[in-house]
Parts: C-alpha cells; structure tokens; sequence
C-alpha cells in the first residue's frame, strides 16, 4: 500500500515512523517532510497549503491511503479533493474540520448542544464589541475566529488591553481573514489536559491523555508557541474525570457534528481545563496535536495504519485499541529566539544512543548532514514505566544532541510530577 502523508513536522515524522510498523506499507511519500524523515519516506516538495499539487501528485502516484495532518490543508478542503480523485484519506473534510478552522463555530456548536466550554461573545464589528468590553468582568480572552498559528488567543487583563487586542485584529487585520470575526471568552481557571481522539463519525475512541507546555520559557512564562514539549499521561486526568468527558464532551461533540450534517472522521482534540465547575473544552483541534502526537503514538500499541482505516472505513467499532502502561516524556530542541526571530542552517550532531526517539521537526538535508530549519527543530522523546524514568530519559538524551543557538526548556514534566506526587500522597 503506498501513502501519502501531507507535512513536514515532529508530528508527521511521529505518524510516519508508525505507519512503517505494518507489513502493508509500502512507499511512503512526505509533502513536503524534512530532513528526519527523509530517512523514512521519500520527501517531495509540494507544500502542505498547495492542494492541487497534493491531488495532482496523488493521482499521478496512484497513492491508495492519503494521510492530511496538519490544519491548513484540512481546512482548505483538501480530504474533499482526495477523495473526489478516489483516494481514501485519514481526516476530516473541511466542513467537519470548521471545528478548527473557525472557533466562532466551535463555539455556537457548544452552546446550541450544551457541551461545557467557557461563556462567550462573537463580534464583527469593533464598535459594538468595545460596548460591550466596558461591561465585563477581566482578565478575559480575546480570540481571532480563523487560524492564526496558535498566535491568536490574547488574555487580556483589563477593557483597555481587550480593546486594543480586538482593534488589532478586527480593524488592523493582524491575523488577516481570520480576524473577520473575533470571539470573546470568560478566562478560565485550572490545569489543561489535551485529549486526542479516534473517530469514525459515530465511534469515539479517546487515546492516552497529554500535556503540552505551550509557553517558551520555563516555569510557564514568555510567549505562546507551538509546543515546547509534552508528557503522557496527564496526572490531573483520573478515570473518573475521563468518563465525565466521555459522556458530557466527547460523545455529544460528535453527535452533534453528525446532527449538523459534518459528521467527523479523523483525529479530534480535545483541549480542556479542568475547572472547579468540571471539565471544559478550551478548544477543539482537527488534527493530532503537535508535540501530543510525539508522546501519545510511542504509547500505542495497537498499529496506527489498521486504526486510519478503519475509521475511514467508518468501522472503528471493531477494533481494539490499546496504549502501552507507562509514560512518555518529549522535549523540543528549539532554535533561540522561536518563536520571534532565530538564526537557522547549523549542522546538528547527534550522539545519542537510540533508546530515545529523535523526532525531526524543522530540519533539512545539506549534502551528508542535518541542518537546523525551523523555530522548533527535534522532538526528543522517552518512554519508561514511570514519568519520571521518560523525564531522566528524554533529557539524558537531548544532552547528547548539539545544534549551534539550541534552546530547550529543563521543566518538561515538572508540574506533572508534582500534580502525580500530591496525588499519591
Ligand atoms: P488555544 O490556541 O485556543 O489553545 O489557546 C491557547 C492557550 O490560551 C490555551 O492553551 C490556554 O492556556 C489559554 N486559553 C485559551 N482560552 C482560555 C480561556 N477561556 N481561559 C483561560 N485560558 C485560556
Ligand atoms: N500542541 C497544540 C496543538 O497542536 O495545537
């Protein structure tokens, strides 16, 4: 079977290394990949965003499983055109992955289906959203509708900061088209746990719970980025608040996509806080999360390609899906400066001893060796029987790695391992 995997990041390389497991694969195709998983795949360069680049190549290949990971492409509607040229796909449509794209949509969906998420306001315009900024309470969230690379949640602590915040994206247009609207949200209190989910459309199977730690600096300060590591599972998520999610966000998330006609099939994440008034969902993403999938899909068991298709074939149902015991730590090596300026193209050494995955994120291929290419270069990734071993794991590891202007967080797994301590305690 060959496969097409759209992407070039430590998500994508994570996805790739599974799909090689099953004896089914064949050639795998990366658009565009990087330097990684050019050990793993023929890497082509058509860009994640180009989707009639994508179908012409598809077809031209006879591809007979197409893999769309990241949002864009989702968004764009590219599994629409997958499948109208006959390709089967991992991956929602784009009405399915509006859950995404437009978070004015997310939210109406949770509001007209009673699933726990944070009050809101939508506007368009920026007059009457500043009216209604001299009435609310503060700190409170301002949101741009589209996508915006993670960049377009301002927490604003006063009327002025989230005027200003609204001005800049409905009048300023800093986000572009995805500031046509901005959505207004109370500010949530409590720990964020992300969950990845299976679905068919009617079938939801949740995955192993994660933690991204978002902030670039340690002890969760400086700017947003994309992921500056993960761990797996998340010590707040107990059995019990699992099945309260299940049956209050989980299940009625994809009824009522079915109930809107965008039933949704593919990857669903679920990023939630857990409040003191019970889990609530923050946002909800089309896709595996990024660094999520680098410590969720080392734990799984079960093989990944078997689980894709069934879910395209819409028989989810059927199969079993099993998580490893244990845990798993991912720490990013990042370029200094992401996610702002940084320098990038200094060769990378890597002396590690393969008990740790060495996930390529933003890195290219020059002559025999690996450059740096991106703000968020590799995905270093352990997995033990305890969190604390993948923590030891993953750092002994990324010691062995060098890059010219490396930078990484040490506190990977810290507020973990104390949120696990206190509970045992
Ligand atoms: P998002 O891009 O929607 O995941 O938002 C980025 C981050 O902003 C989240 O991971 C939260 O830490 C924070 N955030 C978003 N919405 C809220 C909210 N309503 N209350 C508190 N924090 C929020
Ligand atoms: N790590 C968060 C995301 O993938 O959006």
């Amino acid at each position: 079977m060959d496969i097409l995997v759209v992407g070039g990041g430590g998500r994508e390389h994570a996805i790739i290394k599974k799909l090689r497991a099953n004896p089914k694969t064949g050639r795998i195709y990366a658009l565009p990949g990087n330097g990684g998983i050019a050990a793993e795949a023929e890497c082509v360069d058509i860009q994640a965003k180009d989707i009639e680049g994508i179908v012409s190549f598809a077809v031209a290949q006879k591809i007979d499983f197409a893999v769309v990971a990241p949002d864009d492409p989702l968004v764009l509607g590219a599994v629409d055109r997958l499948h109208e040229a006959g390709i089967p796909c991992f991956g929602p449509n784009a009405a399915a992955a509006a859950i995404e794209g437009s978070k004015s949509f997310a939210k109406n969906l949770m509001r007209k289906y009673g699933i726990p998420t944070a009050q809101f306001r939508v506007f368009d315009a920026y007059e009457t959203a500043a009216e209604y900024l001299a009435t609310t309470d503060y700190p409170l969230v301002v949101k741009a509708d589209g996508l915006a690379l993670g960049k377009g949640v301002l927490i604003c602590g006063n009327q002025a900061a989230a005027q200003a915040a609204v001005q800049s994206i409905l009048v300023e247009k800093r986000f572009g088209s995805s500031g046509d609207k901005v959505v207004v949200e109370e500010f949530l209190r409590g720990p964020e746990v992300s969950v990845l989910a299976f679905t068919d459309g009617r079938n939801i199977v949740p995955m192993v719970s994660s933690m991204d730690h978002k902030r670039a600096l340690e002890g969760d300060q400086g700017l947003n980025t994309g992921g500056m590591g993960a761990i797996a599972p998340n010590p707040y998520y107990t059995e019990e608040i699992a099945g309260r999610c299940m049956r209050e966000i989980f299940q009625p998330t994809v009824r009522a996509m079915v109930a809107e006609g965008r039933p949704f099939k593919g990857c669903l994440y679920f990023g939630l806080m857990l409040t003191k008034n019970g889990p609530k969902v923050i946002e909800y993403n089309c896709r595996f999360g990024d660094p999520e999938a680098q410590v969720v899909l080392p734990l799984l068991e079960t093989d990944l390609l078997d689980i894709m298709l069934a879910v395209e074939e819409e028989r989810l149902g059927k199969i079993d899906i099993r998580f490893k015991p244990g845990a798993a730590c991912c720490v990013i090596m990042a370029s200094a400066g992401y996610p702002e300026q940084y320098q990038t193209g200094y060769p990378i050494s890597d002396d590690s001893d393969g008990s740790a995955i060495v996930y390529h994120a933003g890195t290219s291929r020059q002559g025999d060796s690996i450059v740096s290419a991106g703000g968020r270069v590799l995905g270093v990734t352990a997995t033990a029987d305890t969190l604390r071993q993948a923590i030891d794991g993953a750092y002994a590891a990324v010691g062995k790695i060098s890059f010219a202007n490396a930078y990484f967080r040490r506190d990977i797994g810290r507020s973990a391992l104390l949120a696990s301590h206190s509970k045992e305690r």
